[in-house]
């Protein structure tokens, strides 16, 4: 059981700064995502708190105790990589408790440890099977069993899922989202991934360039967001912008532009647009159109009887429109 405090914590590799000045709090048995563009920080973070990695200013406590200066064993954490290296030549059961045959835990302790996460993954009857006689997604749960194993304070994972089919990543979203239901530990989990970072956050931590644009639920980015980044990186297809003469952006998602036809809006602007590409998703259709030069993504329920080339009347439903100043800031 453990909160994360991150104080004032920077980062650079020579001259180049990774982090700058970044400030964070995350409660005991929360769950973090952090998301962000590529590049932007969140491994070397991630590895900062695991203390794979220096940090050049700062301070970090895992509950309440700082480790700056402490080994990463000495932590209390576990992390899963997204290449999650399995021993090969070990069977699960050895690969799960390689760290506690480490450390000289008594067998029947072992036993025990093993037994229980072995449970909760329902990996019970692969125990004794090599890696390579598993499919990814049970590669996966040992990976993730290796780490609970150890009863942690905190688990961090660095998008652990994007070696996965999608199938199997929806599957083992859940698995997690179970797992941190029954561990009731802190998780700091890093993905690039839209659906896992809404729906297992507690609190979505949005950064850009080393810094955070945004922290707040799943709702709040979605709903609220604080500025024109995060508008634009929350949500899938991502939310069009239109820009004003007087340097204001309107900023409108695709899911909140309707068939004028079919539109019932009480605060709905009406355009005329000639549609460019038609993707048909099965339960719903995304239009690309353009209208007075300007691009604007459509995402339409079900299937509809339309095609590239005719013009179409869209009702933008103003109603959940969101304004950005010049400077980018929600107005
Ligand atoms: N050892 C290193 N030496 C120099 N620069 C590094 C080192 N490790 C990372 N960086 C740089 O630090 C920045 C942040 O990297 P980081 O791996 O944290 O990004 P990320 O947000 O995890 O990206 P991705 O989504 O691609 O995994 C990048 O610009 C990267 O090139
Ligand atoms: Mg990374």
């Amino acid at each position: 059981m453990a909160s994360v405090t991150l104080s004032d914590i920077s980062k650079s590799y020579g001259k180049v700064s990774v982090i700058e000045h970044l400030d964070l709090e995350i409660r005991d048995k929360e769950f973090i995502v952090l998301v962000g563009p590529s590049g932007c920080g969140k491994s070397t973070l991630l590895r900062m708190i695991a203390g794979l990695e220096d940090i050049t200013a700062g301070k970090i406590s895992i509950a309440e105790r700082m480790v700056n200066n402490l080994e990463p064993r000495d932590r209390d954490i576990a992390m899963v990589f997204q290449n999650y290296a399995l021993y090969p030549h070990m069977n699960v059961y050895k690969n799960i408790s390689f760290g506690l045959r480490a450390r000289k835990m008594a067998k029947a302790d072992i036993d025990t440890h093993v037994n229980r996460v072995a449970e909760i993954l329902d990996i019970k009857d692969l125990l004794n099977r090599k890696p390579s006689e598993l499919s990814g997604g049970q590669r996966q749960r040992v990976a993730m069993g290796r780490a609970m194993v150890r009863n942690p304070a905190v688990f961090l994972f660095d998008e652990p899922l994007s070696n996965l089919d999608a199938k199997l990543r929806a599957s083992m979203r859940a698995e997690i989202k179970k797992l941190h239901r029954t561990v009731e530990t802190t998780m700091i989990y890093v993905t690039h991934d839209q659906v896992e970072a809404m729906t297992l956050a507690d609190r979505i931590v949005i950064m850009d360039q080393g810094k955070i644009q945004q922290i707040g639920t799943p709702m709040e980015v979605y709903q609220a967001p604080a500025n024109q980044f995060v508008a634009g990186f929350i949500g899938s297809p991502e939310m069009n912008f239109i820009k004003s003469r007087d340097g204001i952006t309107l900023g409108i998602r695709p899911e909140d532009i309707y068939l004028a036809e079919s539109a019932t809006l009480d605060k709905g602007k009406n355009v005329k647009a000639v549609v460019e590409v038609v993707e048909p998703l099965g339960a719903e259709t995304l239009l690309i159109a353009f209208y007075d030069g300007i691009k604007i993504t459509a995402k339409l329920n079900g299937l509809i009887d339309i095609e590239a080339g005719m013009e179409v009347k869209l009702t933008l439903d103003m109603s959940r429109a969101h304004l950005f100043g010049k400077d980018g800031e929600r107005v």
